[in-house]
C-alpha cells in the first residue's frame, strides 16, 4: 500500500481526478483518499468514483481561500483520527495565458502565486499536526511516501536553468516559488520524518496541458505512483519529473 491516507487538491478533474481514480482501483489502494475540490456539486466523475469506492471522501476546498481550510482540517481529523494524515499532495494550480512581457498584468502574478505557491504552503502549514502525527507512528528516521510526505506538484516550466523560451511571466515564477518553498519546507520538516519534493508531472493532455501534450493523463499519473512507491531520504527537497528522473533548479 502507498500509504494509509492521501489528500489530493484539485481533484476534480485533470491529473487530480486522474490520481484519485488510479488510487481508489489499485489491488492496495490506500484506506483513506481524502479527494478535495472546490465544487463537489459539479465534479460528477468525482462523484461517481466515490460511490463506488467507500474509501473516497470527497470534501469542498478552494486552495486559495485560507477560511475554507478550518473546515477542511476538522474534516480531515474525522477521517484520519490518530493515525494522521501521510501524503498531502499540492496538485491544484492554474496557468494564466498571459505569456510575453507586454501582456503580463499585475493580477496575473497575484493570482497565480496565490494558488501555485502560497497555498500549497499554507496548506501544509495548516495540515502538519495531522502529517507529524503519521510521521511519528513509525520507529527510526526512514523518509518514505507511506510514512509521510508533502508532494508539490510544480512544473518544469519553474525551471530556471531549463529556461529557454523566457514569457510565461506568472506560471514559471510561480512554480519557481513552489521549487524554493519544498527545499525549505525539506530543511524545516527533516527532523519530523517528513518528506518533501517536487513534482513534475511532463506535458499532460489535460485542460491545462492541450490536447498537443504528449502525454495522457494515466500515463503521467500510473508514473508518478510509482515514483512515489520508490521516494527515500535521497529525494527529499528534490526537483524529479513523473517517471523520477531528476530535474534542474
Ligand atoms: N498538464 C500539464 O501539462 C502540466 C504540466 C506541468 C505541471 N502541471 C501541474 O499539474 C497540476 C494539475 O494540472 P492539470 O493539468 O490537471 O490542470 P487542470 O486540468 O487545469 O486542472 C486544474 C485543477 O486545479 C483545480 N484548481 C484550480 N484552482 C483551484 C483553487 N483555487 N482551489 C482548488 N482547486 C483549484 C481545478 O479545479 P476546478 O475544476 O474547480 O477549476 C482543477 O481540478 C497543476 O499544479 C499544474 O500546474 C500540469
Amino acid at each position: 500500500m502507498l500509504a494509509r491516507s492521501i489528500l489530493i487538491t484539485g481533484s476534480s478533474r485533470g491529473l487530480g481526478l486522474e490520481l484519485v481514480k488510479q488510487l481508489s482501483a489499485a489491488n492496495s489502494s490506500p484506506g483513506h483518499i481524502i479527494a478535495t475540490c472546490r465544487n463537489p456539486d459539479s465534479a460528477l466523475e468525482l462523484k461517481k468514483l466515490a460511490e463506488t469506492h467507500q474509501n473516497v471522501h470527497i470534501t469542498r476546498l478552494d486552495v486559495g481561500d485560507e477560511e475554507s481550510y478550518i473546515p477542511l482540517v476538522a474534516h480531515v481529523e474525522e477521517i484520519v483520527g490518530s493515525s494522521g494524515l501521510n501524503i498531502l499532495i499540492n496538485n491544484a494550480g492554474i496557468s494564466p495565458k498571459s505569456t510575453r512581457i507586454n501582456m503580463v498584468k499585475w493580477k496575473h502574478m497575484t493570482d497565480t502565486f496565490h494558488v501555485n505557491a502560497i497555498a500549497p504552503l499554507m496548506l501544509a502549514k495548516a495540515l502538519l499536526p495531522q502529517i507529524k502525527r503519521a510521521a511519528s507512528q513509525m520507529d527510526g528516521g526512514c523518509l518514505a511516501a507511506k510514512r509521510a510526505a508533502i508532494i508539490n506538484i510544480s512544473s518544469i516550466l519553474g525551471s530556471i536553468e531549463e529556461n529557454k523560451e523566457g514569457g510565461l511571466y506568472p506560471y514559471r515564477a510561480s512554480k519557481a516559488a513552489l521549487n524554493a518553498i519544498t527545499k525549505s519546507q525539506c530543511i524545516d520538516l527533516r527532523n519530523f520524518n517528513i518528506l518533501v519534493t517536487c513534482l513534475h508531472p511532463g506535458w499532460v493532455q489535460t485542460d491545462m496541458g492541450g490536447k498537443s501534450a504528449p502525454l495522457t493523463p494515466v500515463e503521467s499519473v500510473s508514473g508518478i505512483i510509482n515514483t512515489l512507491h520508490n521516494l527515500n531520504e535521497e529525494h527529499h527537497g528534490g526537483f524529479y519529473q513523473y517517471d523520477g528522473q531528476k530535474l534542474p533548479w
